[in-house]
């Protein structure tokens, strides 16, 4: 048994259900169904023995006690967070909330319930802490990628909160010995991503005619992953990875935002074409993200060396698939873009004026 936090969210859901298309070891879902968490994720098991949804806030200890001692998983893979770093500049408590304390509330209540399992079921427990190349802080064009020694210098308030729980994980492995090992990866893109994030937003936006806002001039890098490929990854470090390490996780694909931009309306040209032309015509240059990191870049040699990880998708053809996956679930999109998101995308984007 494994328990998932978060596992209603983008990547969580995606882990959640390869996995069991994979094993059929089962799974808890625990996740507090925030903006981001969307229970339609996670349909498909709907009726399957091998899944049970829990709603629960990881900052609640004897929720999260109560769980473990319920259904005793073998490893808890942790992806609960607040994740949208312009969420995080607007207000950051939730960050500070879940992120920190939620993160050390699941770490305090599993190392006691580690600690009393017996020696079998304790030795070959772990707990993955899912995070973030933004822990690093942010590159100039021609500096080295982020490896695992990269000294951490966060830049926005997520990154920080991220940092913060990160460190946590660290100090409860050199501290109690308790066997939790981090993954630090890239921006992914794929299914169920909420259309506040760039790809899906530019998927949204231009199939809406609406303004393709992109930020500043459009130059910062980011080295994208498809969402399937993090999943394998973090599957293969969950059984190979040696616990108290940290690992970085990337796709070996930076591309410049603009250019980010540019293949999702070129994909759409071929795919959903329109009279009235390129999707391009809709992008719109905006005022940038205060504290904007300039360039991400991950080193991933260590997980490749020790663990034999490659991702299996180049980025054009996750693109491909991502954007045909949003054409193909019109219904999803709508009821995502509820009356909770277009508030928010009122609040962010009102105050970004037409740079
Ligand atoms: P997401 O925002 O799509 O999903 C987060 C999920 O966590 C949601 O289902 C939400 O309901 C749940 N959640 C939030 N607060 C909770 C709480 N207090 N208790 C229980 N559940 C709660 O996020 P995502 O993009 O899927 O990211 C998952 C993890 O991966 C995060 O930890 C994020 O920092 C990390 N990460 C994301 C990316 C990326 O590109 N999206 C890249 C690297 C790392
Ligand atoms: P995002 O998907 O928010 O991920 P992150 O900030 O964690 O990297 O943004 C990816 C990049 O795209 C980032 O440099 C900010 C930029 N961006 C835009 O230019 N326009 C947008 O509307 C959004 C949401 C992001």
């Amino acid at each position: 048994m494994l328990l998932v936090t978060g596992g209603a969210g983008f990547i969580g859901s995606n882990f959640v259900l390869s996995s069991l298309a994979g094993s059929d070891e089962p799974i808890v879902t625990l996740d507090k169904l925030t903006y981001a968490g969307n229970l339609h994720n996670l349909d498909a098991l709907r009726g399957d023995g091998r899944h049970i949804f829990l709603r629960g806030d990881i900052c609640e200890r004897a929720l999260v006690k109560q769980a473990l001692e319920r259904h005793r998983p073998r490893a808890i893979i942790h992806f609960a967070a607040e994740s949208h770093v312009d969420r995080s500049i607007l207000g950051p408590a939730e960050f500070i909330d879940t992120n920190i304390v939620g993160t050390w509330n699941l770490l305090e209540e599993a190392r006691a319930y580690w600690g009393a399992l017996p020696a079998a079921e304790r030795d070959a427990f772990r707990f993955l802490h899912v995070s973030t190349d933004e822990v690093y802080g942010t590159l100039g064009p021609a500096d080295p990628a982020f490896t695992e020694s990269t000294p951490y210098a966060p830049n926005s308030p997520y990154a920080a909160s991220k940092a913060a729980s990160d460190h946590l994980v660290r100090a409860y492995h050199h501290t109690y010995g308790f066997p939790a090992l981090t993954g630090n990866c890239s921006n992914n893109y794929g299914p169920y991503q909420f259309p506040e994030k760039l790809i899906p937003l530019i998927i949204r936006n231009a199939l809406a005619g609406e303004p393709l806002p992109v930020y500043g001039d459009g130059l910062q890098v980011r080295d994208w992953l498809y969402v399937l490929d993090h999943c394998e990854a973090l599957r293969r470090i969950l059984a190979q990875g040696r616990a108290g390490q940290t690992y970085n996780i990337g796709g070996g694909a930076e591309r410049k935002n603009i250019d980010v931009v540019r293949a999702v309306c070129a994909i759409l040209d071929r795919e959903r074409p329109r009279s009235t032309g390129s999707y391009a015509g809709q992008i719109s240059f905006v005022k940038d993200r205060p504290g904007h990191d300039r360039r991400y870049a991950i080193d991933g040699s260590k997980l490749r060396a020790e663990l034999g990880w490659a991702p299996a998708q180049t980025f054009e053809s996750g693109l491909a698939s991502t954007v045909r996956w949003y054409l193909d679930h019109p219904e999803w999109v709508e009821e995502v873009a509820s009356g909770a998101y277009r508030s928010w995308v009122e609040t962010n984007y009102a105050r970004r004026d037409a740079a």
